[in-house]
């Protein structure tokens, strides 16, 4: 998978080299790029920002490098999806994650300031299916952190990229529940007790422990996941 990011602050993404992503793009399996959106300004200044037609606060990011960079790293590619990161978007879900894991080619713009020229967003849908995204029902400062959250959750989804993909079966949100808890060793720690279940071998007596587990954390922390799933069943 191809993911391109635009922000006029790249070295947020240090990070994502990191860790499995990081061997993920040495293994050839994702290939990240991430671009500075002032390289595609022409005054002195590196202008990105303007003031807001119709008065306002804050200030409101240009048309004009976005559109010659959308159109630089969407060049000669077919079906590219280009997600705008914002708390006014649809709000970004496992669900979302697995399906943006089979794309070719993603495009992430990252916005700061009051947001983005508004035209950009029709422009762009002119080079590829675009997509709002909110990380959630909260304001961050710009698109970054939410970029990196979500290539973090598509990036893993990618075959290959999690060594066992056992793992990405039994954790949180993949079956709508939330995951179930897990000890290691030592069986006794600081006068606590593993669950005797776990130590008992009896495979079918876990499983069950385990789903009830998942259902009664779900019922607490979680209530809407179980009236989501009954409205969908
Ligand atoms: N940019 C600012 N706030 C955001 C949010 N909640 N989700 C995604 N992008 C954002």
């Amino acid at each position: 998978m191809r993911i391109d990011v635009l922000s006029i602050f790249p070295s947020y993404f240090d990070g994502l080299t990191l860790s499995l992503l990081g061997k993920a793009q040495d293994a050839g399996i994702l290939d990240l790029s991430v671009r500075d959106l002032r390289d595609w300004t022409h005054d002195r200044h590196r202008t990105v920002d303007d003031t807001p037609y119709g008065g306002g606060a804050g200030m409101v990011m240009k048309p004009e490098p976005w559109g010659l960079a959308l159109d630089e790293v969407t060049a000669g590619s077919e079906h590219p999806t280009i997600i705008f990161p914002s708390p006014a978007g649809e709000v970004f879900t496992q669900k979302t994650a697995r399906e943006l894991s089979v794309r070719d080619h993603l495009v992430f713009g990252c916005g700061r300031y009051e947001g983005i020229d508004e035209r950009v967003f029709e422009y762009a849908a002119s080079l590829g299916e675009v997509r709002l995204i909110s990380l959630g029902d909260y304001v961050l400062n710009g698109g970054e952190v939410a970029t990196m959250a979500m290539v973090e959750a598509i990036g893993r989804l990618i075959p290959g990229v999690v060594g066992n993909p056992d793992s990405l079966v039994e954790e949180s949100h993949e079956d709508g529940l939330l995951e179930y808890p897990s000890y290691t060793k030592p069986s006794v720690w600081r006068e606590r007790a593993v669950p005797d279940v776990l130590l008992s071998g009896n495979h079918g007596a876990i499983a069950a422990w385990r789903r009830e587990q998942q259902l009664e954390r779900t019922r607490r922390r979680r209530p809407d996941l179980l009236r989501a799933a009954d409205a969908d069943a």
